[in-house]
């Protein structure tokens, strides 16, 4: 334990120190926001040059097909290949849509909630399934607990470790009943923890005996090439694990390239075994005549293909890689390393986030001690279904838009009210 072996005198002290440093940090009335995962201006600027007019020119594509008007509801053949390429899927089963991924996230569950997961008579729409329920992996995002739980399902939540969420739990709860109905995954670089699945979780995820065989995993890959090392981590992938499990199905992917290019104007992709394919493109073209295709045409241009997106996302990787690297520096000089008792925290190798751990019971006072200091934290909770996280110790750090100064002023901050929680915890016996 970090404080092991000082006497309360040593210990007051070291709180009045603390408190000490934490008022200098207050006088500057800073306004620092850790808040979500956003790209910063410099990433932004990357992408700029898509803007010039030249990468629609006459809204014709290579292929041939005019973007300026209505149709192809899967998107532009060279969008769905792009992004197919990103997925590890072929491009007939890629269906390139809107400005969003979540976007389609939930369309694809509010499909499954009208009509079930095919046009099989015997498919149960999951809205009338009443004690249906949906798997958690946690920490997770908070967004994709939203979604389920605006639509009525359980939320059961299963942890999730450095190789992927805990497979034993999740095989004991799919297989034993039939109202759950899938589980949600972001298999690399997962969002907060920055976690890689293991091949192993993969292929077990992918050949489990589920109750439901109308199971499906929604699998978020949204930071597929955001590495921060030299190349993104190497994963087997869902859909050939699926295939060769006999779970042709079970398995619906997501990927966008808001944080390739620009966030809300980038576009996104989903990509399905051969019939969720077509039987999601049949509910996709009742609500749509066509994506904007223009904008998967200057995409397609101004990145080419997967090599062209891997040298981009390195570009990325030289400007967030610093910023990564001083919240692991003043977490390393405060703490020592992350077996040091009073916080614990993960080092990504790619995505968004670092997710940080405290004691149990103080992730709550220390997100509003920051507050109270201007620093703005993703609050906590954010991590876990409904917004309550029962050890309340989790928070989501995202170190992306602040500069470095900021950052690390953010952090020397956070870890005293890390400290400073510790400190009164221990005097108060
Ligand atoms: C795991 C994850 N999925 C999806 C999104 C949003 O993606 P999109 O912009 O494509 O809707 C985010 C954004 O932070 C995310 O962290």
């Amino acid at each position: 334990m970090y404080y092991d072996g000082l006497d309360r005198k040593e210990l007051e002290s070291r709180l009045k120190a603390e408190r000490e440093r934490l008022e200098n940090f207050r006088a500057k009335k800073l306004d620092l926001d850790m808040t979500r995962g956003k790209p910063c201006g410099e990433q932004l600027k990357l992408s700029e040059p898509m803007l010039d007019f030249r990468y629609v020119g006459s809204g014709i594509s290579d292929s041939g097909t005019d973007c300026r008007n209505y149709g192809l509801a899967a998107g532009i053949p060279e969008a769905r290949k792009l992004m197919g390429d990103l997925l590890g899927v072929p491009a007939s089963n890629v269906i390139c849509g809107g400005n969003s991924s979540l976007n389609m996230m939930y369309d694809t569950l509010a499909t499954f909630m009208l009509y079930g997961v095919s046009d099989s008579e015997s498919d149960v729409p999951w809205s009338a399934v009443g004690n249906r329920k949906f798997i958690c992996p946690v920490p997770g995002y908070d967004r994709h607990f939203a979604i389920t739980e605006q639509m009525g399902f359980t939320l059961v939540p299963v942890d999730i470790n450095p190789d992927g969420p805990d497979v034993d739990a999740i095989e004991k709860i799919a297989s034993s009943d039939d109202s759950v109905k899938g589980i949600w995954g972001v298999p690399k670089y997962s969002n907060p923890t920055g976690y890689v699945f293991s091949n192993e979780c993969i292929k077990r995820l992918a050949s489990m005996k589920c109750a439901a065989s109308d199971f499906r995993i929604f699998w978020d890959d949204a930071y597929t090439v955001h590495f921060l090392k030299d190349e993104p981590a190497e994963q087997l992938n869902l859909m050939d694990a699926c295939a060769a499990a006999g779970n042709p199905e079970r398995a619906v992917l997501f990927g966008s390239t808001s944080k390739i290019t620009f966030p809300g104007a980038g576009i996104a992709a989903l990509a399905a075994g051969d019939n969720t394919y077509k039987f999601l493109l049949s509910r996709i073209m009742k609500q749509t005549i066509g994506p904007d295709k223009l904008n998967q045409l200057r995409h397609v241009r101004f990145l080419s293909d997967k090599a062209g997106v891997v040298e981009h996302m390195k570009r990325h990787a030289a400007i967030i890689k610093p910023k990564f690297e001083a919240v692991i520096d003043i977490f390393r000089k405060e703490f020592g390393s992350p077996g040091n008792g009073i916080l614990r925290w993960t080092e990504p190798e790619g995505g968004y986030f670092i997710c940080a751990r405290t004691q149990n019971g103080s992730a709550k006072k220390v997100v509003a001690a920051c507050s109270d200091c201007g620093v703005r934290l993703t609050p906590a909770g954010s991590t876990h279904p409904y917004g309550i996280d029962p050890t309340d110790s989790y928070i989501r750090l995202a170190p992306s838009f602040p500069d470095v100064d900021q950052i690390r002023a953010a952090v020397e901050i956070f870890s005293i009210c890390v400290k400073i929680d510790a400190l009164e915890k221990l005097l108060a016996g």
